[in-house]
């Protein structure tokens, strides 16, 4: 199943596209969340090759680590602290060129250059977490990923309260 998924040539728009549906499969059907976190936070990984994607749910005043494919990554984030949490507190899609120039970014490791953090909202709008992806080279992510990233968590939508 996952090898269906992989799609190894095209511009970053033309795999997005032919993502976004298999995802919607994937998903269909499938109400338990972290299943259906994991197989996203795969999907994307494998589809891109990105350094690393998971998913933080926020728990009280901090986020908690939830699926995700890539190197052990920092388990509990502080809202308004690093990418995710400075995501999370104003609510909105940052995309960050280069991590060392981003003030208080936590750096799970040294290898991630550049990042986006989407928030993830649940079917009555309120704010669930984040989905973070990260990259080795600098200036990988713009709005294509923001919109395609966007996309894959409406999908997420319904799932997270069940
Ligand atoms: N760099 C993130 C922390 C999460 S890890 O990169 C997986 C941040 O600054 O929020």
């Amino acid at each position: 199943m996952a090898e269906d998924l992989y799609i190894s040539n095209g511009t970053k728009e033309e795999r997005y596209a032919a993502l976004l549906p298999q995802l919607e499969a994937l998903l269909e059907g499938e109400d338990d969340l972290v299943a259906c976190l994991a197989n996203v936070a795969a999907a994307l990984h494998d589809t891109f090759g990105f350094f690393w994607v998971g998913f933080y749910r926020i728990a009280g005043d901090e986020l908690v680590l939830g699926p995700f494919q890539g190197p052990v990554a920092c388990t509990r984030i502080r809202r308004g602290r690093g990418v995710c949490g400075t995501a999370w507190q104003e609510e909105r899609t940052l995309i960050v060129p280069d991590v060392n120039e981003f003030p208080g970014h936590i750096a799970c490791s040294s290898l991630s250059r550049s990042e986006i953090v989407v928030p993830v909202t649940d079917a009555q709008g309120q704010l669930w977490g984040v989905l973070d992806v990260d990259s080795r080279e600098l200036n990988t992510f713009d709005n294509v990923d923001a919109d395609g990233l966007a996309r894959v968590c409406q999908m997420l939508r319904h799932k997270l309260n069940a």
